[in-house]
């Protein structure tokens, strides 16, 4: 009873009568259930528990050598090759048998570094491979100096002519001497391929004949020559294929590849054109280039020294094949006798000439057949079914002997015969590539003779299989009875070897003229009926039979049996060879030319046949039948084989679609049970299957070794294995030989339940010891952990106990000290005070004392000087006259104050006409406002300044000037003149200028503006009135002409004030943003943005200021401008043309920082001048001229303007502002020196 496990790997019925693998699985709901191999769940009840069998552990994972296999059945061997083709793993050993399942896909295990790995290897050394079955023929026929030979066999697509290809490849590698013979072997193949191979529905290139390769070494193990024998082509391929299948490769190549001009020589279409070549409706075959495989087949013939002559002459006959196929009959009746015609086309006229006979003759040779009676030849008229047959058999007859030609044609150029030296010495390996065992629906003579060389092939297998077994036991000094093996040795006999055998009661009929199917299957049956061998039709009408054969009964179709074994070609036709002058063609006859059965015109028979047909025919002119020709190669083919010593290489197709990874297990375990590898078991089975050697046995079942009775450490490995075996398997029959120990399915069984038992006893013993070991280790640690953690933890407490402490300490420390300096500090504080009031009031008392003095001292001074002019004056007044003194008081009043330089202004003028005692003067303010003042004639700018300032309430009148406005010019007044004199003089010099351009007196239009020049010391907001009335009207135009760099959001937030002031803080305009944009936004950035975003982000910054009134608002605009260098400037725009790195048109800032030169467009500082660099300046009515610097390398700035005038003004204004102003600062420092 098996104990499931999960995980445990188990045998389980598949229904194909084989088990299949199966995993024990856990389901989601917690019960065990099996996945096979082939990924099926099945449940698990009572019944499948009970048939189920636990999996020996070598079939779980799969071996390299099947023998290995602890399961050495059929379900073991399967699985083991299922796991090995699902890893990609092809090749396995069962002994030296390799099995190989075809992989349907090119693996990269066939490199020159493979050859390399094998070669020099023993078997099982490495992973198997089918180099290493080459490698140890080669190298065992060199050991041994005996013959080898391989047989590989297989079903039709299993991979047996690779496997050839792949051995003789290898032993042309180690052979080593890169040789034109190895080459001329290797290029054999797509010759016999092109003619010999065809696609069939089972594989794309399959080989329909057998072949056996000799190939022979000199003693150092050189390729020397090699031979090529060919078995039983299929010629009926020829003219007949199944559906999907092809005729042989050679026709298509040769259509596809031939030059236009040859074919036309020959009168060749396409293959579609002839009806031997779309029997099977396909003339391509996927996967295959027939161009490229005719280039290859051409280069290989020259290879084998076909010269072009042969190629030549082979194509004729393989036309002229392909034109008789084309021919048609027609029935006819002539004499009342059925009889048919040629149909006349131009495929039997080039046939007939392709083929060098008369037309005519091959016309009667196809038409007509002649009998021999015992006086005369007559001629019969053939039906026009009889005629396609005979012309059916004449092309089978070229083809096959065209065959056999080329066959014969490459042995004489790969093969020497041996020397006649007697010392001469050729060993050889031999490599079969036959047919395997065939069994179809309907099978025919030809798998008769195929399965008849299969069992002879078995028998050879089977005798040498058991041969190794009792080899083995032998080796290992093993006693044992003879195994009984299953031999199908009565089957040999039966077909071949009893007098009166199968074959000969089949070789017997077909050599009467009379005999029929029908006489030779009676005559069967009464011969082997009795045996079970021949299993008889199951009534009169049935005329299949079957035959028992290793691989199972076949049942044969006996219709047809006698035609295809006498394999003969009508006299006629054989005649009309003969009169061919075609070489080839007669060549090719050789044999039926020269052995007689040629028939001399006078006397001709249908077939040589003995006139009495004794069993065992003597005559030697009796033409070979088919299967009396095939016998005779396989019995030269068995001697051959007996004489070497054989390796086999079986190859298993692993599915019927070509298709890689899949493996079909029912086809796979037919194939393994046709190919001997059950044999091979039952005989193992018989004597002793389980064999380990004593090292093996020892690592498994070590466990179950008493040391008390037997010690590992002083006793052997054998001795110890035989103690647990008589522990275990007692007085059972097992054996210990040499070096293994021998034992039956059952002791397997029997140990590895014990070994199960004991390891679990064992497994429990490790685990109790080993959790104690696990928990009490466990604790411990704990308990380490535990010492750790309460230690740190009280040193933690410890040590905060212990800074508490200290902290305290150190605080009374610092109280006492504290209490101790304090006191100190009082008492030194209390002298110090005392101190200072005594040195105070002695300075205080020489101070008084010597100011007292200075006093008394310049009161007496004064004193006296002040008695001094007073007696002075007394003095003179005694000498002058009241009239004297009047006059003399004039003219110091003139001499004190400067004249007028001009005569009265127009508005004195009016004032005296009007006798007006005062003159009132209007004045203009930047804010659009104005108010008169007083000026008298005598009043000075300066004076007016005052005046106004301190009428407007200004802090201060610093920076302020009068300016007049003519219609061409705004002039700065001077605050030294007058203020009549400098209008007069305005007002005369715009007169003259006018006089000349309009050629009129009239008056002259002016307006006064006092307005703010300097802009030193303005702090926005700190005087209010200067804010309101000067500085934001005259610092907005500037800011909207754009002459400020500012930045995106000052701007916006600016345009909010603007705004603001405007719309008088009216948020009801806010949507007229974008008409008034000119006037909130610096006009050369109006297109930064839209005007919908500009109103959207005024907007946004007008609510997120607080609310102000008007003046908060300017000065809040004067605030954020004079941030910016550019505050205060006066801006001229100007072009200049001294700088070539500037632009033509710059501007020039003013303000009292110096001149700055500024890009207008980006409005980057191009260059700054501070006043005290500013050398030199001058100006004229067109242009402005400047010099700063050093004057002998100073800088020249020369613009074009016609504002020169007022730059020049404004620049001397402010550097006399800071003269004066340094002046001023000197007089200050040296007076307070
Ligand atoms: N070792 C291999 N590696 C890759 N592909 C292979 C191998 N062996 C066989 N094949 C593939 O299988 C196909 C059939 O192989 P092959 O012609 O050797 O079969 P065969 O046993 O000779 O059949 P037939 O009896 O019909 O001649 C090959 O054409 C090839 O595609
Ligand atoms: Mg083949």
């Amino acid at each position: 009873m098996v104990v499931l496990r999960e995980g445990a790997s188990v045998w389980v019925d598949s229904g194909i009568g084989v088990p299949i693998g199966a995993e024990v699985k856990l389901t989601d709901k917690g019960q065990l259930q099996l996945i096979d191999d082939e990924g099926k769940e099945h449940k698990i009840n009572k019944k499948k528990e009970a048939s189920l069998r636990l999996m020996h552990p070598t079939s779980v994972k799969g071996v390299d050598d099947m023998i290995r296999l602890g399961d050495l059945n059929e379900e073991g061997l399967l699985r083991n090759l299922f796991i090995r083709h699902k890893d990609g793993i092809i090749y396995t050993y069962t002994g030296s048998i390799l099995v190989s399942v075809n992989p349907y896909q090119v693996l990269p295990i066939y490199t020159t570094e493979q050859v390399h790995l094998y070669t020099d290897q023993r078997l099982g050394e490495l992973p198997p491979h089918v180099f290493a079955i080459a490698d140890s023929c080669f190298f065992n026929m060199r050991r041994s100096r005996k013959d080898q030979c391989c047989v590989i066999s297989g079903e039709s697509g299993a991979g047996k002519t690779e496997s050839t290809k792949l051995v003789l490849q290898f032993l042309a590698a180690v052979s080593g001497q890169h040789s034109w013979i190895e080459q001329q072997i290797l290029e054999a193949n797509p010759i016999l391929e092109a003619f010999g191979n065809a696609k069939t529905i089972r594989n794309d290139n399959s080989s329909r004949f057998g072949k056996y390769i000799d190939i022979s070494f000199t003693t150092s193990g050189a390729i020397e020559g090699a031979r090529f024998e060919q078995y039983l082509l299929e010629k009926s391929r020829v003219c007949r294929q199944a559906a999907e299948e092809r005729n042989y490769h050679i026709f298509y190549c040769m259509l596809m590849g031939m030059t236009a001009e040859q074919k036309k020589i020959l009168s060749l279409g396409n293959a579609s054109q002839y009806h031997y070549l779309t029997m099977g409706n396909c003339t391509s075959c996927e996967g295959r280039d027939d161009l490229k495989e005719y280039a290859h087949f051409r280069s290989a013939m020259k290879i084998l020294m076909f010269s072009e002559n042969d190629w030549w002459e082979i194509s004729k006959l393989l036309a002229a094949i392909l034109h008789l196929g084309n021919m048609a009959f027609e029935a006819t009746i002539s004499n009342n006798m059925e009889s048919c015609e040629i149909l006349p086309s131009s495929h039997f006229t080039v046939a007939s000439t392709l083929l060098e006979v008369d037309p005519r003759a091959l016309e009667q040779s196809l038409i007509q057949r002649s009998f021999m009676t015992t006086k005369e030849s007559v001629t019969k008229p053939l039906t026009s079914a009889q005629a396609l047959d005979g012309r059916d058999a004449f092309v089978k007859a070229i083809y096959g002997r065209l065959f056999i030609w080329v066959v014969d044609k490459i042995n004489s150029a790969i093969y020497k015969p041996p020397p006649d030296d007697a010392n001469y010495i050729r060993q050889s390996i031999g490599l079969l590539d036959i047919f395997g065992f065939e069994n179809f629906k309907h099978n025919s003579f030809e798998q008769l003779c195929i399965n008849f060389a299969n069992e002879q092939l078995q028998q050879f297998f089977v005798k040498h299989i058991f041969k190794l077994e009792q080899e083995e036991y032998a080796r290992e000094n093993i006693v044992w009875e003879l195994i009984q093996f299953k031999d199908n040795q009565r089957t040999l006999d039966v077909l071949a070897n009893k007098p009166l055998n199968i074959l000969c009661l089949i070789d017997e009929e077909s050599h009467f003229p009379k005999g029929t199917d029908t006489t030779m299957l009676l005559k069967i049956g009464s011969n082997h009926d009795k045996g079970d061998v021949y299993l008889p039709p199951k009534n009169n009408h049935d005329t299949t039979f079957g035959i028992q054969h290793f691989a199972g009964v076949v049942h044969y179709e006996s219709k047809g049996f006698l035609e295809k074994n006498r394999d003969a070609l009508s006299a006629d036709l054989i005649q009309l060879v003969d009169t061919s002058s075609n070489k080839l063609l007669k060549q090719a006859f050789k044999n039926e030319l020269t052995s007689g059965t040629i028939i001399n015109t006078t006397n001709p028979k249908l077939m040589i046949t003995p006139k009495n047909s004794l069993r065992q025919a003597t005559d030697k002119k009796r033409v070979l039948t088919l299967s009396g020709q095939f016998r005779q190669s396989l019995d030269a083919l068995m001697k051959t084989l007996t004489a070497c010593q054989p390796y086999f290489i079986r190859c298993i197709k692993p599915n019927d679609f070509k298709k890689p990874m899949l493996f079909d297990r029912e086809l796979c375990i037919r194939q393994l049970r046709y190919s001997g590898m059950m044999e091979t078991i039952r005989i193992r089975k018989a004597g002793y299957p389980i064999r380990y050697t004593f090292e093996e046995f020892m690592e498994r079942y070590r466990v179950l070794l008493q040391t008390s009775v037997c010690e590992p450490r002083t006793q052997t490995t054998q001795r110890c294995c035989e103690s647990i075996c008589e522990n275990i398997l007692m007085e059972g029959d097992w054996k210990t030989g040499k070096t293994k120990i021998f034992l039956k399915d059952f002791h397997d069984t029997m140990l590895e339940v014990e070994r199960m038992k004991e390891l679990n006893k064992k497994a429990l013993l490790i685990q109790k010891v080993l959790r104690g070991y696990k928990f009490r280790k466990n604790f411990l640690r704990k308990k380490a952990s535990a010492l750790v953690i309460q230690k740190h933890w009280r040193g933690h407490q410890g040590r905060k106990l212990y800074r508490v402490v200290q902290l305290g300490f150190t605080r009374l420390q610092a109280r006492v000290r504290a209490r101790q300096l304090r006191h100190r500090y009082e008492q030194q504080r209390v002298a110090v005070v005392v101190l200072q009031a005594r040195a105070r009031g002695c300075l205080a008392r020489r101070a008084w004392t010597w100011q007292r003095q200075a006093v008394v001292l310049l009161q007496a001074h004064t004193r006296g000087m002040l008695a001094r002019k007073t007696v002075h004056k007394m003095k003179r007044d005694a000498f002058l006259s009241a009239k004297e003194r009047r006059d003399e008081e004039e003219v110091l009043r003139r001499f004190r104050t400067d004249p007028r330089k001009l005569p009265p202004h127009q508005v004195e003028v009016d004032a005296i006409e009007q006798n007006s005692a005062q003159i009132f003067h209007k004045v203009h303010f930047p804010n659009d406002t104005e108010e008169v003042f007083e000026v008298a004639t005598g009043t000075r700018i300066r004076d007016l300044v005052q005046t106004i300032s301190s009428k407007l309430m200004l802090a201060s009148a610093d920076g302020f000037s009068i300016f007049v406005k003519t219609p061409d010019k705004v002039l700065s007044l001077n605050e030294a003149d007058y203020f009549f004199d400098s209008l007069r003089q305005i007002t005369d010099w715009s007169k003259k200028v006018k006089t000349t351009r309009e050629g009129g007196l009239n008056n002259i239009s002016y307006m006064v503006f006092f307005m703010r020049k300097l802009w030193f010391n303005v702090i926005p907001g700190r005087d209010l009135q200067a804010d309101l009335i000067f500085h934001y009207p005259q610092e907005l135009p500037k800011y909207l002409r754009g002459y400020h760099q500012v930045s995106r959001a000052d701007m916006i937030s600016i345009g909010a004030l603007l705004f603001r002031v405007k719309a008088s803080n009216d948020p009801a305009q806010l949507p007229m943003i974008p008409k008034m944009l000119k006037e909130l936004v610096p006009n050369d950035q109006l297109k930064a943005m839209s005007a919908d975003e500009w109103k959207k982000n005024i907007v946004a910054a007008f609510n997120k200021q607080a609310g102000m009134s008007e003046g908060e608002t300017m000065v809040a605009f004067l605030k954020a401008v004079c941030r910016w260098p550019t505050f205060g400037c006066a801006f001229f725009e100007v072009k200049q043309t001294s700088d070539p790195n500037f632009p033509d048109i710059v501007r020039i800032a003013i303000s009292k920082q110096g001149v700055t030169l500024i890009n207008p467009k980006t409005k980057d500082i191009l260059a700054s001048h501070p006043f005290n660099r500013i050398a030199n300046w001058c100006s004229g009515s067109t242009y402005f001229h400047m010099t700063v610097g050093n004057l002998v390398q100073g800088n020249k700035v020369l613009c074009e303007t016609s504002l020169g005038y007022k730059i020049d003004d404004l620049l001397t204004s402010y550097v006399n502002m800071y003269v004066n102003e340094t002046r001023a600062m000197k007089s200050r420092n040296r007076r307070y020196n």
